[in-house]
Order: C-alpha cells, then sequence, then structure tokens
C-alpha cells in the first residue's frame, strides 16, 4: 500500500475516491462546505433528506456528483464534539478503511487528517490515521487455500488544503509507515502457530531480516554456547522439549559508536504448555501467542531500520519452547542462573521469568542506556487491566515516565504497578536464592520483582504485555502489534526524531 501527500482544490482532484467528514453539530464545514460548493448543494442534501446526519459511525457514499473530479465521496459522520478524542477518530478512520477496503476504488483521497484531535497535532494525528489505515487492511491468509482477494484499494493520498503542512505529513507518512510494517510483522510473528514458530524459526527468521537490511547484525546462541555462559535458568525452560531454545541478538548501529544502545529484550516462549505444571487444556492454543514479546521486538527492529533512527540499539530474543517430558524440569528443582543466583522451580508454567533472567544478565555486556523486557508474562496482568492497557513496572522512575509518556502519543498505552521491596519477600526460599512464584497474591507485581533480581546494573522497565498481545474470541482474534508503537515512540524520542 502506498501513501502520498496531496495538495490543491479538492474539486478538481481526479481520484477513485475522497474521504470527507460530516460533523453533527456545526452543518458543513471544512472540505465538506468547499465540496459542496463545487457540487451545487449535494452534501448538504443528503443532510437535508437525511440520508447522513454526521452522527458519529454513520457513512454514505456517493457517485459522479457534479462539479466533483472524483469518481467517488464518501461521507464519515464524525460526531458532534469540537474535538475528537483518540477513540472516536481512530474509529472513524476504521470505518473508512473498511468501506475502502471492500469497495471498488483504486485510490482515495484523505481529509481526515484536518479534524481536530484532543492533544494531537498534525503530525501525529496523521501518523495515527496511516497506522489505523494500514491495521484496517493488514490479512493472515497464508494457511488458508482460498485466499481472500486482494483489496482493489492500492493508494492513499493524504490532503491537506496548505503546502506548508508538507514536512509533517511526510514526516507522519513515513514513520507511520514504517511502524506499521513493524507492527505487520509482529502480528503475522504472532499469529503463527507453535509446530511452524519454533525457536529455531524465529532465529532464521532474525537472520533473513539482517540480510535484507544492512544496517543489522545478528548472532544466534544455541544451547552449547548458553551452557557455556551458564544459562542454566533458560536451558531449563528447553529441557523437555524437542526444539532448542535459542537466544537471539539483534543489533542497529544508527548512532554513534560512543552512543551507550538501548536494549530491548523480548520473551520468546513459541508455546507455553506450563511444562510438567501443565495448563488446562481450554484456550491451551492461544499460548502459541507467548512469543509475542518477542515478536514485538523484530517489529521494533524493522521499523527503527525504516526509519533510520539515530540511535544504537541491541535486541535480545529469547526463544524457547516449554514442553512436559522426561527430560522436563520437575517442580521443585534448583537451577544456577548466569547471574550465579540459585532459583527454585516450583512451577515450570512461571518459565517467562526463568528465560528473561539470563538474557537480562546477558543484557550488561552492552552497557545499556536502558534495558526494556518485553512480555506475556503474567495472567494476573490481564485481571488487573485487561485487554487495553499494558502492565509497567521498572527500577528507574525518570525510564518509566518516558515509557508511559510514549504510550500515551503512540495511543498504545500502559499503566504502572508499584514495585515495593514489601513484594520481593514473596520470592523467598528456604532452599535456593530465590523460589520462582510468589504466590496468589500480586502475580504480575512479583514476576517484575523476580526480574528486578537481575537488573540493578542498569535503568530497567517490563512491560507485561498478557493482556494487550492478542485478542481472544471468534472470527477477529489474532495478534494486535502491541507494544510495538509503544516502544518505537519512545525510541523516536530517544533519538529527537519527532515533529
Ligand atoms: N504465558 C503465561 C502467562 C499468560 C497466561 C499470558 C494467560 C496470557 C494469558 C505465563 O508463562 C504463565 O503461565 N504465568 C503463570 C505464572 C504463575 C504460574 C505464577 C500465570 O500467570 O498463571
Ligand atoms: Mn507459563
Ligand atoms: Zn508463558
Amino acid at each position: 500500500m502506498e501513501f502520498k501527500v496531496k495538495h490543491g482544490a479538492l474539486e478538481t482532484i481526479k481520484s477513485g475516491c475522497l474521504v470527507v467528514a460530516i460533523t453533527d453539530a456545526r452543518g458543513l464545514s471544512g472540505p465538506a462546505a468547499q465540496l459542496d460548493k463545487a457540487c451545487g448543494g449535494m452534501l448538504a442534501a443528503a443532510v437535508k433528506h437525511g440520508d447522513i446526519s454526521g452522527k458519529a459511525g454513520q457513512t454514505l457514499m456517493l457517485f459522479g456528483l457534479p462539479g466533483i473530479a472524483a469518481a467517488r465521496v464518501l461521507l464519515i459522520g464524525a460526531g458532534k464534539d469540537a474535538e475528537l478524542g483518540d477513540r472516536a477518530f481512530r474509529k472513524l478512520v476504521q470505518k473508512a478503511g473498511a468501506m475502502l477496503k471492500e469497495g471498488g476504488a483504486t485510490d482515495a483521497v484523505l481529509t481526515l487528517g484536518s479534524l481536530p484531535v484532543k492533544g494531537r497535532d498534525l503530525y501525529s494525528r496523521t501518523r495515527l490515521m496511516v497506522e489505523t489505515l494500514r491495521d484496517t487492511f493488514y490479512q493472515f491468509d497464508q494457511f488458508k487455500s482460498k485466499k481472500s482477494p486482494a483489496p482493489r484499494l492500492k493508494k492513499f493520498y493524504l490532503w491537506s488544503a496548505d503546502k506548508a503542512d508538507g514536512d509533517a505529513l511526510n514526516r507522519a507518512l513515513v514513520h507511520g509507515q514504517a511502524i506499521s510494517d513493524g507492527v505487520d510483522l509482529t502480528r503475522t510473528l504472532g499469529n503463527l502457530p507453535g509446530n511452524v514458530c519454533t525457536p529455531t524459526y524465529l532465529a532464521k527468521e532474525a537472520k533473513a531480516l539482517a540480510k535484507l537490511h544492512k544496517e543489522l547484525e545478528v548472532e544466534v546462541l544455541d544451547e552449547k554456547d548458553m551452557k557455556a555462559l551458564g544459562m542454566g535458568s533458560l536451558l531449563s525452560v528447553s529441557n523437555g522439549s524437542a526444539e532448542p531454545a535459542k537466544l537471539i541478538r539483534f543489533s542497529y548501529n544508527g548512532g554513534t559508536p560512543t552512543d551507550k544502545p538501548h536494549v530491548l529484550v523480548g520473551k520468546g516462549i513459541t508455546f507455553d504448555t506450563g511444562g510438567i505444571s501443565i495448563k488446562p487444556s481450554a484456550n491451551m492454543d492461544e499460548m502459541k501467542y507467548d512469543m509475542c514479546g518477542a515478536a514485538s521486538v523484530f517489529g521494533v527492529i524493522k521499523a527503527v531500520v525504516g526509519m533510520q533512527l539515530p540511535i544504537n540499539l541491541v535486541c535480545l530474543v529469547a526463544a524457547a519452547e516449554n514442553m512436559p517430558s522426561g527430560t522436563a524440569t520437575k517442580p521443585g528443582d534448583i537451577v544456577t542462573s548466569m547471574s550465579g543466583q540459585t532459583i527454585e522451580v516450583l512451577n515450570t508454567d512461571a518459565e517467562g521469568r526463568l528465560v528473561l533472567c539470563d538474557a537480562l544478565t546477558y543484557a550488561e555486556r552492552f552497557n545499556p542506556a536502558s534495558v526494556v523486557d518485553i512480555a506475556t508474562l503474567t495472567g494476573a496482568c490481564v485481571v488487573a487491566l485487561g485487554a487495553h492497557t499494558s502492565g509497567l513496572l521498572g527500577n528507574d522512575d525518570q525510564l518509566m515516565q518516558k515509557l508511559l509518556s510514549a504510550g500515551q502519543r503512540a495511543d498504545d498505552r500502559a499503566w504502572q504497578l508499584p514495585l515495593f521491596d514489601e513484594y520481593q519477600e514473596q520470592l523467598d526460599s528456604p532452599f535456593a536464592d530465590i523460589a520462582n512464584i510468589g504466590g496468589p497474591k500480586a502475580g504480575t507485581i512479583t514476576a517484575a520483582c523476580f526480574l528486578s533480581r537481575f537488573t540493578k546494573a542498569y535503568p530497567w522497565a517490563h512491560l507485561d504485555i498478557a493482556g494487550t498481545a492478542w485478542t481472544s474470541g471468534g472470527k477477529d482474534k489474532g495478534a494486535t502489534g502491541r507494544p510495538v508503537p509503544l516502544l518505537t515512540q519512545y525510541l523516536i524520542d530517544q533519538a529527537g526524531a519527532d515533529a
């Protein structure tokens, strides 16, 4: 899909479809008023006859209006508020996207970027629009014998009356496209089934990505390498599986050699059965998504390369499959992590923290500016925050503030939970330095407490995306690509490359 910026008198633009918002309260204004004048009041007539009132979510497709060069005009109701919120704006863009995806036009001119959205400038609302449209057009049908036909629509033009808007629009378009390329990759990796997307598959995918982009360097550590490094905790998770674990490192050097890198660490459990502490079978298929933290790291890399951000970035993916078998780790087993700390594995289903802790220790060697890990870590996070907000914890208030505001700006929000010392005691073990579970209370917090024992050497934050990484249910289930927008925004901010 292609996006381009367009200026000029709307009525003279030749295209398959002009997309124009109609507001509820104020009568026709902006682009709608301009078009109405050009076609001799036919839009006002549609409103007068009750075919569209401007109520949020309404649509009306008009063909062959006199005085207008475009073949169609798609009217979208934008509601009556003077300013739209992010939700309402995204909903109307989704609506327009859905109509265009099904429709006959091969290109469309969008004027929705001129709508006032609360707290958003032209750049940020245009970027949100691009990302929302790309989201609507995403398809995952590689395992269907009958593919859904490709949409006819191939080209979007982002329209603005004012040529001075060109810079902001172009930046929004480049950034929005790059972020969506990342989101699409994350969604696709997440959607792949566990029998295809194994740790070895992720390693191959990493090498393939690095081959495409000369800025990327990739290294894959296999089980032998990890054993030599003393990663007994990570390796205890893949013990029961026929699929060997992999630790994947990506490096992107867009900054100067003296810039400390930002480090991202993704949980890549390509299937989580729970191991010997096996999960109930209902909905266990969803545990193919237990590598969505890893998938988001792939997506961020892709977005950062697309934007050529002037930063240094190191990404680590801890990939393993968690299976029960005669060689699997058992409850009560004690393993030694790379940090030297011993861990009593009381529940083999708390495996995410076991792979992450060794990757987090490994991260120290890159002398990081900051480390953010991303993981579908706890069911408790879904209970606490549901499907709309990712959980955020960490040891550095400044880093946390940056991530919270990046989430706000990218409309991919997180919320902070406390990492108070009191919770640490829940991990006490009489037999080892630390237990891998902290009991039924505050499961998201005690999981982060566990990780905090391995992250003392640098500013660190943890994103629990158990609720946000995928949607469950019927026809529309699938990976969401979150938190790629949040993380990418954070890195854009670090690079000072925004607006
Ligand atoms: N991958 C799961 C967390 C999860 C569960 C994410 C359901 C999304 C939906 C993780 O490995 C896990 O099993 N966590 C356990 C931890 C517990 C044993 C302390 C959990 O949340 O139940
Ligand atoms: Mn688990
Ligand atoms: Zn898991």
